[in-house]
């Protein structure tokens, strides 16, 4: 996709909005305006459209419509469900114990931290492979009688690897273990059923999947005990009070069913577009490796690290020759530390500092990404002969 002769290639930080999203959410910004919680007609369609938007969103994901939270985003989510879980699992049993991956979004690893640091809950990192996934019988050998929670990205934002959830689950479900599941990444790519993942909690965001910014998903399975992330009214089950955003809402719900219902035919669309540029970035470039799992990766998202080069560098190089990438994570970017999830893949920190990630959209040509492999050696040649200057 083109926007003032820039190629967009970094659809895994955010995606336009479908013109069809754009379509069903206008008449809710000045006809349909009314607040979901007034009595009268206008309060009553807004209510309808908010319950009709809630049972699309369970019927994606094989829950019940009472279970789906609407939020202002992934990262919300991510935190009401670690935060919430955790106040409500210590004071019902004094479960005070967390684990986590190491490649998780700062929107989950960030709020544990905040537990550990200002809260007291006791943190454990759960170890991964050179790929960034979870070996489930890691999970099972540090699971506790007293842990509160148990949290494992679904697809990383950073590398593109999909872990395996729902053997995760199983074994946190044997155990009486709530399991949260980030699924902002995947649930833009790959069915997401609550059931098959064996997940308690899931987090989602709409702008992953060509839905607006700023609304999100929190799914919480029945019976969770989960204390509120904004109190006042009564709204979303009593668990997050506010005036519910019925236009971002309704343009999730529609989103969200165009990605899920869709997937299957996209994947003969994004493969081959992924797995030119694996294969001819890896051909083509010395010194370089791919990031996260060759084959159980996102299928729009390709990522890698090339040894002494400066990614931030290397991004402005390339948004001046007209592509626009990312490092690994938008929150990232322009930061000169190495990314932790690198880190915690082994690699040594003159590798880390060179990441790449090019991630496609539904509108990605072959033309775009034969152009930009033409540019991409030429553009590494140069940064590292800056760097040895
Ligand atoms: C895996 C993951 N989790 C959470 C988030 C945060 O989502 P949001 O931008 O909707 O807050 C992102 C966004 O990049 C993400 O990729």
């Amino acid at each position: 996709m083109r926007n003032n002769s820039i190629i967009f290639l970094d659809y895994a930080s955010t995606t336009p909005v479908d013109p069809r999203v754009v379509d069903v959410m206008m008449p809710y910004f000045n006809q349909k305006y009314g607040n979901s919680s007034s009595t009268h007609k206008y309060g009553q369609q807004a209510e309808e459209s908010l319950e009709d938007s809630r049972q699309v969103v369970a019927d994606l994901i094989g829950s019940k419509s009472k279970e789906i939270i609407f939020t202002s985003c992934g990262s919300e989510s991510d935190n009401m469900a670690l935060r919430g879980v955790a106040f409500a699992e210590r004071k019902s049993r004094g479960a005070s114990h967390i684990l986590i991956s190491p490649v998780e979004h700062h929107a989950v690893s960030n709020t544990v931290n905040q537990l550990q640091e200002l809260h007291g809950f006791e943190v454990e990192i759960i170890p991964v492979d050179r790929y960034g996934m979870v070996d489930p019988d890691e999970v099972q050998k540090r699971i506790r009688p007293d842990t509160a929670i148990v949290s494992v990205i679904h697809a990383n934002n950073e590398i593109g690897s999909v872990n395996p959830i729902d053997e995760i689950g199983k074994i946190c479900r044997s155990r009486g273990i709530r399991f949260h599941t980030d699924a902002v990444q995947g649930a833009a790519h790959l069915p997401v059923n609550v059931d098959s993942l064996n997940v308690d909690l899931m987090s989602i965001g709409a702008h992953k999947f060509y839905g607006p910014k700023g609304v999100g998903i929190l799914y919480v399975r029945e019976g969770t005990p989960i204390v509120p992330s904004l109190t006042g009214g009564g709204q979303e089950n009593n668990l997050r009070a506010g005036t519910h955003n019925i236009p971002y809402i309704v343009g999730l719900a529609k989103a969200f069913d165009l990605a899920q219902q869709g997937h299957q035919e996209r994947l003969s669309h994004y493969l081959p577009l992924r797995d030119r540029i694996i294969n001819q970035t890896l051909d083509q470039i010395p010194s370089v490796k791919l990031t996260g799992h060759p084959s159980h990766r996102l299928p729009n998202h390709t990522s890698f690290v090339f040894k002494g080069v400066d990614g931030n560098t290397l991004l402005m190089m390339l948004d001046a020759a007209g592509y626009a990438c990312s490092s690994g994570s938008a929150c990232k970017t322009g930061d000169p530390e190495p990314s932790e999830v690198l880190l915690a893949l082994g690699f040594p920190r003159e590798w880390t500092l060179g990441s790449l990630r090019v991630t496609i959209g539904q509108m990605t040509t072959m033309d775009e990404i034969e152009g930009f492999l033409e540019t991409l050696p030429g553009l590494i040649h140069q940064v590292r002969e800056l760097i040895t200057l």
